[in-house]
Parts: C-alpha cells; structure tokens; sequence
C-alpha cells in the first residue's frame, strides 16, 4: 500500500507554495495525499518565523505529535521552512523534540523525497539545513489548491534587511528566476486551465531577469501570454516600485487593478529607524501616481504597530496616512522581537498594553474605511474568477474582482473556474454579497 502524507503549513504565500512543490513531489513518487494528519504515515510541518505567534504554534503543533509518534514509532514527523534556518531553533528540537525525524531548511525543499527515503531506510534522524540558497532548482512539480490560480514563484530571498525582520536570515539573498523559466512555466499552467496567476516574492520589484528583463518587462512579457486572463504579485516594496511598473498598470490588460503595497509605519522617523529607505511623502506619492495611472486601483498594505521607540505621535501619523490613502484592506501586526534582527536590540522597546491599545484604535479605522469602500461597490457589475463554494454554505460559491475582493453568491458548480458578471448587492467590511448576471 502507498504512504500518505499530510502537510501542515504556516505563514505567507511563499510558504504555501513551497508546500504544493512538497505534496507534487510526494505525489510524482507515489504517496498519497490525505486531508487530516490522523490518516498520514508522515507529517510534515512548514514552519514560518515572522512573529513570535508563528513560533509558538510550530511547537504546540509538535507537542500534539509527541503522542502519536509513541503510539505509532513509523510515522514520520518532518519539519520544515523558515524557523529551520535558525540555529537556536535546531537545538531546541534536539534537546527538546527528539522525536522528529527530518529537518531541512528553505533552500533545500528539493531533498524531502531522498530525506525520507533515508530516514525511513537508516532508520535515523535526517538534519539537512543550507545556510544558503545556490542555483535555483527548475522543474519541480506542484500539486496546486486551485485549478482556475496559480502562485509562480519569480524569485526569493531578500536583501532588504528592515531592522524588524527575520526574512533576509530564513530565506537568503535575492536571487531571480529567468524570465523564460517563468514564461515557459505560465504557459504550462495556462495549458492545464489556470487563469490567473499571483507572482511571488519577497520584494518582486527589484525582480532582475536579465538585462532586459525588470519586473515591469516580465509582466508586459506575460501580459502577451494567450489564455492567461489575470496577473497579480506580491510584495512590493516601495521604494522599488518603479514608474515603468505604474506604466504596466495602464499599458497591460491582464495586471490586475490591485497593489498591496506594505507600507509598516506612516512616521517618517519610524520608517527611518525600520531601515524601509522611503518617507511619508514619498509613499503618498506613490500611492497618488497609482490611482493616476489606474483610477479604481485598490490597495492593501501591512502595518506594525508598537516598533520600538514608536510615540503617540509616530502612531498618529500612521492613523493620519490610513485615513489619507483610504486602503481598501490592511493587515495590521504587533511588533514582535525576532532574535538576530537589529530592532531586537533597540532600547526603547513599546510596553504590550499601548501596543495593544493603538493595536484596536488602528484595526477599527482601517474596518471603518473597508467597510465604506466596500459599501460603494453596491450596483456595480464586477467580473469574479469563481474559486468554488463559499464559507457560508449552500449553493453559494466565491471568487474575487479585478481588485482582489471577495465576493459571495448564489451560484452552481459548473463556475468553478470561470468568470462571471455578479452585481454586487451588499457591501460588508471583509467582503461583498452579489448576484450573477452573466458569464
Ligand atoms: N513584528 C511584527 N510584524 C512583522 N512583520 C515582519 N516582521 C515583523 C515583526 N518582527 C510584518 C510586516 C511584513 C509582514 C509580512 O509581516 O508588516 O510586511
Ligand atoms: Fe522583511 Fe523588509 Fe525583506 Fe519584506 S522587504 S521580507 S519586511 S526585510
């Protein structure tokens, strides 16, 4: 009988898409995927290290597989992604986690099929952890969530190093894909019915193909792909986003009409100490030659709150530039210290109570303003790509706009997959209510 295999993951997208590299390799090998971890003969976890709240669940989720391994020693527990990358994390799991068997890191997915194999033949723990990425492996397959959407990885690492963040320690440098891998790759997913594709990044925008090819060259080459119907990305830094990208807005047809475009901080003084290597007034200028070049554009955007040092002031002047930009969306996080990153170092450290009180005043602007603009959308007709059933139940199924909204609506299951005209009825602060009207 085949072994089956259950993947957990944590974290951004990035990770999400190295899971369906993980489960299409497992598959091209004969394992079978299953839905709960109870029925698979090995575990993996995907491990993110953004904030402390990810570590934490990494090992409550462990201490739960403690049991199971007792009970059944050939199950296999492997662990994985970004927390890898991180020594002190490795001693912990030695000396407190002896039960897991295999350890790699992010730059080395490619090794799970061989690191289970030995595991399994040597009867021993595997620790595989690269304290760097080298080539970029092409060719591996994915088994993906989605038949209609694709995530295509364009490049990894980050050389960024804001002083809040671990990501430039668990995933490396920048390192680029070629353009005509990602070309050919679009073209394959395109043949198999996918319609949209989400780039993927750390920071897409100073993506570098070749010398012809920038981030902006690659959307304008994929934009003449036949069949693809919707190009998006994620993230983008600001200080990279480039007019020729703002040009693409207007220029390709397939780039959706949607940024999300982390801004942290809308204190100068905060975004200095961050290290992000723009201001304020740049940001808001950005945003204002966006909603030139793209007039109904929405954005979304990520914000910390409570980094070290950061005064009444400072966080007024983040409520002030969320009142001005009017994000359609935003994903709001309490400063967290991350080991080996420089903010962990600063003194002035925020106290958890005002971190947490500016925390609510910040979430209820940014739901205030979602829900208005949400609100404004009532009568208008939206094309929605139907990604299947709904949350909420019976016959109704979900997709998203050009602007990346999720809508709801009464639907059967032959649009899964396809586009539709849905007039949009209600506005609700994390989503829209619609009807269809059309194909
Ligand atoms: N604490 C809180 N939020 C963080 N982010 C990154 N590092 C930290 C940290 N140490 C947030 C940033 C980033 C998003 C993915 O996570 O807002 O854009
Ligand atoms: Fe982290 Fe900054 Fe790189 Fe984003 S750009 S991954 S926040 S270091």
């Amino acid at each position: 009988m085949s072994k089956t295999f259950h993947i957990t993951t944590f974290g951004c997208q990035m990770n999400e898409h190295d899971s369906e590299i993980m489960a299409g390799m497992l598959t091209e090998k004969g394992f079978e995927q299953v839905k709960e971890r109870k029925d698979a003969d090995v575990a993996i976890i995907n491990t993110c290290s953004i904030r402390e709240n990810a570590d934490k669940r990494f090992f409550g989720t462990l201490g739960q597989l403690k049991r199971r391994k007792k009970e059944d020693p050939g199950f296999l527990v492997c662990v994985c992604g970004c927390m890898m990358q991180q020594q002190h994390i490795i001693d912990t799991l030695k000396s407190k986690y002896p039960w897991v068997d295999v350890i790699f890191g992010t730059h080395n997915i490619h090794q799970l099929p061989e690191l289970i194999d030995k595991a399994l033949s040597e009867k021993r723990k595997q620790i595989e952890i690269w304290p760097d990425g080298g080539e970029i492996v092409e060719g591996l397959p994915a088994r993906r969530l989605y038949t209609c959407k694709a995530l295509v990885n364009i490049m990894s690492g980050c050389n960024n190093f804001c002083t809040y963040c671990i990501v430039p320690y668990t995933r490396g440098r920048e390192r680029s894909r070629k353009p005509e891998e990602i070309v050919r790759e679009v073209r394959h997913l395109v043949r198999d019915g996918v319609k949209e594709v989400m780039l993927l990044g750390q920071n897409v925008n100073s993506y570098k193909g070749d010398s012809e090819t920038d981030f902006a060259g690659l959307i304008y080459r994929l934009n003449a792909i036949e069949g693809l119907e919707r190009i998006r990305f994620m993230t983008s830094h600001p200080k990279d986003l480039s007019d020729r990208l703002i040009q693409a807005y207007a220029d390709c047809r397939k780039l959706c009409r949607n940024i999300h475009l982390p801004v942290q901080s809308g204190s100068s003084r905060v975004l200095k100490r961050m290290n992000r290597k723009y201001t304020r007034e740049q940001y808001l200028e950005l945003v204002e030659k966006l909603r030139e070049a793209a007039g109904d554009i929405t954005i979304s955007t990520d914000i910390i709150v409570g980094f070290p040092g950061e005064t009444e002031e400072d966080f007024e002047e983040t409520l002030d530039l969320v009142r001005r930009v009017r994000y359609d969306s935003a994903f709001t996080f309490l400063y967290s210290v991350r080991r080996g990153t420089p903010a962990a170092q600063y003194a002035e450290q925020i106290p958890e109570e005002i971190k947490h009180q500016r925390f609510n005043r910040l979430v209820e602007l940014i739901n205030t303003i979602s829900a208005e603009k949400n609100a404004g959308y009532v009568g208008r007709v939206e094309r929605v790509l139907t990604e299947g059933p709904s949350k909420s139940g019976s016959q109704t199924y979900c997709g998203r706009t050009d602007g990346f909204k999720l809508v709801n609506f009464k639907g059967s299951a032959d649009m899964i997959g396809q586009m539709v005209d849905v007039e949009i009825t209600e506005g609700k602060t994390f989503s829209l209510e619609g009807r269809v009207i059309g194909g």
